[in-house]
């Protein structure tokens, strides 16, 4: 019997003591195996009350990610079913593309408390300081790869409504899939495949979401951009629960995605900032200008142009052009 054990019948009964007799006698061990236990765990964070005469009870939970914590609180059922977790790594991505190569399941996660090359899209780096959420979650959807860019709107719909249900706030979808809080992003994802021809092999979709690292803690350029969870809220979040919402979003609407992608795409609409406003759109083709009319069946978005022409972009960065207001009165030219 080990430490995650104990911890998860402490989590159970968190308001009570357990006595030290009564955890060795469940788990048919020694007190002093108990105690060392106990001690290990609050080497790990974990605040745990001990009073000689009553027994042990948990105070306070560390905000560190640990695998029983996740497992304890999870409820999906495919999505997290393995779980890896490190300290620092370079990429989850690269990790879980890797563990995928070697036959990982469908809805095995990735996760590090702080990644030193986090990889965002367009060959940018996605700054990765402990204290935020870095997931890459390894799929195998039985899909060509043309259509492997759903999968990607539709864990944005999952991370959005993660963020809605857990803490009640907005969060809407910036195309492709930067999640959004008032017009400023907190969560990317990158998502990346191994595909034959006509086949997806497996794909990672990787998502980055700023939880508890402060907004005043990102580099003046970027906090223009920039919100994170806990500065949305004013309070620090439980990214365990947090984590777990997700996966459990992630399930949903993967599941979803491979029954009925129109229903996918129908609830993406409805969450996306960009239909109806202007957007340049940057990609390796250049710039273009003009009105976003919305997304294809691919997930492509839709540009009509000045001169009425219409472009489908598969990949790029959006920036949602400020549209002229009415002209104050008074100031306009008559
Ligand atoms: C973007 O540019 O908006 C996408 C950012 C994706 C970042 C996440 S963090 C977890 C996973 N591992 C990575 O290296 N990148 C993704």
């Amino acid at each position: 019997m080990n430490k995650d054990a104990i911890l998860k019948h402490l989590l159970l009964e968190k308001k009570r003591f357990i006595s030290g007799a009564e955890l060795a006698g469940k788990f048919n061990i020694s007190r002093t195996a108990v105690w060392k236990h106990i001690k290990a765990l609050e080497r790990e964070g974990f605040g745990i009350e001990g009073v000689p005469s009553r027994g042990y009870r948990l105070v306070t939970v560390p905000d560190v990610l640990s695998k029983s914590a996740i497992t304890q609180g999870r409820s999906a059922q495919m999505m997290g079913r393995e779980i890896h977790l490190f300290r620092e790594l370079a990429s989850t991505n690269t990790v879980a593309m890797e563990l995928a190569r070697d036959n990982a399941p469908e809805g095995a996660v990735v996760l590090a408390e702080a990644q030193t090359g986090g990889k965002g899209r367009l060959g940018r780096t996605w700054i990765s300081p402990a204290g935020n959420l870095y997931v890459s979650v390894v799929l195998r959807p039985n899909i060509s790869p043309y259509r492997a860019p759903l999968v990607t709107l539709a864990g944005a719909i999952a991370v959005a409504w993660a963020i809605r249900k857990q803490l009640g706030i907005q969060a809407n979808i910036k195309w492709p899939n930067d999640i959004m809080i008032a017009n400023k992003k907190v969560a990317g994802i990158l998502t990346e495949m191994s595909a034959d021809p006509d086949r997806v092999k497996y794909l990672v979709l990787g998502i980055g979401i700023n939880v508890n690292v402060e907004r005043e803690a990102l580099t003046p350029e970027i906090r223009l951009l920039a919100t994170s969870l806990i500065s949305e809220t004013g309070s620090k979040i439980d990214r365990v629960a947090f984590l777990n919402a997700l996966l459990t979003e992630l399930e949903q609407w993967y599941t979803l995605l491979l029954e009925d992608d129109a229903a996918v795409l129908r609830e993406w609409k409805s969450l996306n900032m960009t239909t109806g406003r202007r957007v340049a759109v940057r990609s390796q083709d250049g710039v273009i200008e003009g009105l976003a009319r919305g997304i294809d069946r691919e997930g492509r978005l839709i540009i009509e142009l000045d001169g009425g022409a219409v472009h489908n972009v598969a990949s790029g960065d959006v920036t949602i052009v400020k549209e002229e207001g009415p002209v104050p009165r008074g100031k306009g030219q008559e």
